[in-house]
């Protein structure tokens, strides 16, 4: 299968993928709308090949994302992964990778959608915290949950500390999705919804 990694930074998620060596995907680029992206440095030094859009460059949303979807197209994508991908996608794109888009946010959602996620839980007094990989539909950090990891909010955690712990579950956890695309475990019916009943 063929994976397309999209990032605007430092691209741990990416690495861990990469790094992953996932039997049946072959991570056929890796594509930032930021060209400071630490991530990319990183993809070139692996031998991952790479491209950059520059949203600057563009007038609207759609038109990024009309431009995001034929850089992304140029490698047929069996599977695009958001990994920190910072940019909020047009309907047009969501729909044009119905199915095959999939992200991970750093919360146990629904809750927390949208940033600091982490400060938020810990002002709210979560007593638990984590991270989920979700089908990317065109409402933001929605859409059929994949799966969850879930760590301790410890006393004394500090929103660092909290990101840190729950990040290095998402290293564990995005690569083990994308295993899954990659084994065909996760069949999408027609109306959307993930069934993961292979996965169990
Ligand atoms: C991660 O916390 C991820 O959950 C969120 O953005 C962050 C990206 O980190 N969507 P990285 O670029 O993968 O290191």
């Amino acid at each position: 299968k063929n994976i397309v990694i999209l990032i605007s930074g430092r691209g741990s998620n990416m690495q861990a993928i990469v790094d992953a060596r996932i039997p049946g995907a072959r991570i056929a680029a890796v594509v930032s709308n930021r060209p400071d992206a630490a991530g990319l440095a990183w993809a070139t030094e692996r031998g991952v090949e790479t491209a950059v859009l520059d949203h600057k460059g563009f007038d609207s949303r759609e038109a990024f994302d009309v431009a995001l979807a034929q850089t992304i197209d140029r490698y047929a994508p069996d599977l695009v992964v958001l990994a920190g991908f910072m940019r909020i996608l047009t309907p047009g794109f969501t729909a044009h990778y119905s199915g095959r888009l999939i992200n991970i946010h750093p919360s146990l959602l629904p809750a927390f959608p949208g940033l600091h996620t982490h400060q938020r839980a810990i002002n709210e007094g979560c007593l638990i915290a984590g991270c989920t990989v979700h089908l990317v539909t065109a409402e933001l950090d929605h859409g059929p949950t994949l799966a969850q990891g879930v760590v301790r909010v410890l006393p004394g955690d500090t929103e660092n500390t909290l990101a840190a712990r729950v990040l290095t579950l998402e290293h564990v956890l995005y690569p083990r999705v994308v295993s899954w695309f990659a084994d065909g475990r996760i069949r999408i019916a027609a109306d959307g919804s993930a069934n993961l009943e292979a996965v169990a």
